[in-house]
């Protein structure tokens, strides 16, 4: 994917050195040297499909209004950060081999996508569920400061060994469990929270059965014993009522949560868990973002009698501090 290089105005690649060209990356905007045609543009959602190029013009500085309290970005950056639907598709690199051991790792600059849209430059990011650490390092590619806490140390490892090797300074990242780490931080203190929802562990037994369930990577970092949806819930809400107490009046939180097809139903999880956040009068619920995975494989499901989705999306709930 191609940036633009103001000075120049041509089209230079993105580098995570260069946070500046990596922060107009998000609006997957090509230059294109050429008069504009008189065809009216319209700001439809198929104008940032990935892939195609589009005649869109950038903005020659980048102003952002004085007034605008939440973001460093223009109006124009604010209108397509709006899209419900994110289809952008973004890169398998940073040391993806090494992160993909976890097996729930969301990509980086997806991350920082999504920290730009709810902070400014400099500004804190707080992920209860670190993981690998997509979080930090999105927030290392966009000059944020952020603090992530895991459980397993072995994930924490593999964040550090990733950040030297792409040279990236160091978030914090503590060790434990959330529910008791964040109450020890300093209330207020944050100003998004990003996190991504360990998944609710419906059937240790099913998953044995299934060679398709076996073969999720998803297992790998989901140890715990199985739950019912009751338990997963009061535990997710649990650290999300004490990652709370960390952030800033009227501040938002993004939670990446996949639904789930299992046992021949389809289990809205984003619904349950908005609807119980929302339950404890701490959050009200904003927007639903899916995030459509390009990446992701099909597979044969139910054929050829039942129909059985292909889940190649996931939802991002974007919940603000009430
Ligand atoms: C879906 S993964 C997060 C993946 C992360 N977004 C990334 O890019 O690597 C959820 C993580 O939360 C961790 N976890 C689960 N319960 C936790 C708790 N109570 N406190 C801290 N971490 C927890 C799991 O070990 C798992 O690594």
């Amino acid at each position: 994917m191609s940036t633009i290089n103001r000075e120049l105005g041509k089209v230079s690649k993105p580098s995570k050195q260069d946070p500046l060209a990596f922060e107009m990356s998000f609006l997957e905007v090509k230059a294109v040297e050429k008069k504009p045609t008189s065809r009216k543009k319209k700001d439809t959602a198929a104008q940032s499909a990935p892939i195609v190029t589009r005649d869109v013009e950038a903005p020659a500085v980048k102003t952002v209004a004085p007034n605008n309290t939440l973001n460093d970005l223009t109006g124009a950056e604010w209108k397509f950060s709006t899209k419900s639907v994110i289809n952008k598709p973004y890169p398998v690199n940073m040391q993806h081999k090494l992160r993909s051991q976890h097996g729930g790792q969301k990509p980086p600059q997806l991350c920082a996508d999504l920290i730009q849209i709810f902070t400014k430059k400099g500004q804190k990011v707080l992920d209860p569920f670190g993981g690998v650490g997509g979080t930090l390092l999105g927030a290392s590619l966009i000059g944020r400061r952020a603090t992530g806490v895991e459980l397993d140390p072995r994930w924490i490892e593999i964040y550090k060994e990733v950040t030297t090797l792409e040279n990236l300074e160091e978030q914090e990242f503590l060790q434990g469990d959330s529910k008791d780490v964040l109450l020890k931080i300093e209330p207020k203190s944050y100003d998004f929270i990003l996190t991504d929802v360990p998944y609710w562990n419906i059937d240790k037994l099913a998953k044995t059965r299934s060679k398709t369930a076996k073969a999720s990577k998803l297992a790998t970092f989901n140890d715990s014993e199985d739950q019912t949806k009751d338990q997963w819930l009061d535990e997710m809400d649990q650290v999300l009522t004490a990652a709370h107490k960390c952030l800033k009046d009227g501040k938002y939180a993004a939670v990446f949560i996949g639904d789930m097809y299992r046992e021949s139903r389809y289990h809205m999880l984003s619904a349950s868990l908005a609807d119980r956040l929302q339950a404890t009068g701490n959050w009200t619920l904003k927007a639903n973002l899916i995030w459509y995975d390009v990446s992701k494989m099909l597979h044969v499901y139910g054929y050829p009698a039942a129909f059985v989705p292909s889940m190649i999306h996931q939802n991002i709930l974007i919940l603000k501090k009430s």
